[in-house]
């Protein structure tokens, strides 16, 4: 009997093959009934004088016997349907579950096709004007191309935060609050030190190593800004060092390491500016660099409780689109931006652990539903800055005066 409930409960997943199996029993409990029909007692009666009462008591006996074996069978195969019955209720609940599985599977197709959709109405429409063919076939090569190139800098460029998996630090120069960053292009290895949040003067160093075996800030190569930087919101990006200064407007420099030049400067096209990091004042402005360019992380009066998010030009400095962001400003510490998605991190006013505790993607494919809820490892005082090198995948962190590193691994953003 055993035996069978195993068969049952493995076969039994669909709701006819339930009756089948009953029925299958039932055809099974009637073939036992006549094998021992057939291997009846009373052929023992054969031969004996009293062949006759023999018959009588063995039919009795039997009888009673036939009956015992009939009421347990049938109690076996009470408890057998109510077994099924249970697992087809298991089974009800499994689908509910897939069916939603499903379901979420489909929204999330359903931003993927609207993101598709929206860099589809981004490369515009083919020209119509009356020119030769030739030139239209290079014009329909050309945007099908910059349409390949959009797709599949998408799909190149689809990760997002998993975890921090390791930190070090690497030194302690300068005051409590500044800079530090390698060159975030592929080429350049070498490393800024912007000390302070209102100076002029960055600090430059060939490689990490020469920098970590430093006896400090007065053996760098010096470069002097032609104004002063304000806060912690600077990158250096393709050899240029991208800077805010404050006077009467926001201003963003771009400033040409190689021969010491601003290549170019803009305002920043937003009034009434205030700081962006609750717990961070100095910092009116942060820029940030990740695989897609350069981005400008901003607060106004006008949305004031919340950080708003600028996607930049770095080669002219021009704004390319703008978003409001549902991460607030209070409690903000520094953010940085990964793959078009902007991670705030947040403490609190009597520094404890720092923890990534808001996620905005401009491309809709991470919600903080998806987002981890991220702690950093032990730390000194507060991030005055978190810097992050697409090439590397590394933060590089600013920490009461100590420059820190933070390795982190990352995850396809569709993977939850
Ligand atoms: C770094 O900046 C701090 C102010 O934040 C200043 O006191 C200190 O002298 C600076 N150090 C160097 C080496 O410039
Ligand atoms: C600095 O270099 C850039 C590009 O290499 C060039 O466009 C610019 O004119 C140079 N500026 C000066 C002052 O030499």
């Amino acid at each position: 009997m055993r035996g069978l409930v195993v068969l049952v409960t493995l076969a039994c997943f669909a709701n006819a093959q339930h009756q089948a199996l009953i029925d299958y029993l039932e055809r099974r409990l009637l073939a036992i009934e006549v094998r021992r029909k057939q291997c009846d007692p009373l052929s023992m009666c054969r031969h004996s004088a009293t062949a006759h009462l023999c018959h009588l008591l063995l039919k009795q006996d039997r009888i009673s016997l036939w009956h015992e074996q009939t009421t347990r069978y049938a109690s076996e195969l009470r408890e057998l349907k109510q077994q099924m019955v249970s697992q087809l209720e298991n089974l009800d609940k499994e689908k509910e579950a897939l069916r939603m599985n499903l379901d979420g599977m489909g929204t999330r197709v359903d931003r993927v096709e609207r993101e598709l959709d929206y860099l589809e109405t981004q490369n515009g429409a083919q020209p119509c004007v009356d020119v030769d063919d030739k030139l239209i076939e290079q014009q329909v090569t050309l945007v099908k191309e910059k349409q390949k190139a959009k797709y599949s800098k998408l799909s190149d460029c689809s990760y997002m935060i998993s975890s921090i998996k390791a930190m070090k630090i690497l030194k302690r120069v300068g005051g409590p609050k500044g800079t530090w960053t390698k060159d975030t292009s592929r080429a350049s290895g070498k490393v800024y030190i912007f000390n302070g949040t209102d100076e002029d003067t960055i600090h430059e160093f060939a490689t990490i190593q020469d920098f970590t075996r430093s006896l400090g800030l007065s053996v760098s190569k010096k470069l002097n800004l032609p104004s002063s930087w304000a806060g912690t919101g600077h990158v250096v990006y393709n050899n240029h060092a991208y800077y805010i200064s404050q006077g009467e407007e926001i201003m963003v420099v771009k400033y040409d390491m190689r021969n010491g030049s601003v290549t170019d400067s803009a305002v920043f096209p937003v009034q009434d500016h205030v700081p962006v990091y609750g717990l961070t004042p100095e910092t009116v402005m942060d820029l940030a660099v990740d695989e897609e360019g350069l981005w400008a992380i901003y607060a106004t009066r006008q949305n004031e409780r919340h950080i708003s998010l600028a996607k930049m030009d770095a080669s002219s400095v021009d704004i390319e689109q703008m978003w409001d962001t549902n991460c607030p400003r209070e409690n903000a510490e520094a953010a940085f931006v990964i793959c078009g998605t902007l991670y705030v991190v947040y403490n609190t006013k009597q520094p404890g652990r720092s923890r990534i505790q808001c996620v905005f993607d401009v491309n809709d494919m991470v919600t903080n539903e998806d987002a981890p809820l991220i702690y950093f490892p032990k730390r000194y005082g507060a991030h005055s800055s978190l810097k992050y090198n697409p090439q590397e995948q590394l933060l590089y962190a600013w920490d009461d005066g100590y420059q820190i590193l933070y390795k982190l691994i990352m995850k396809k953003k569709l993977e939850i």
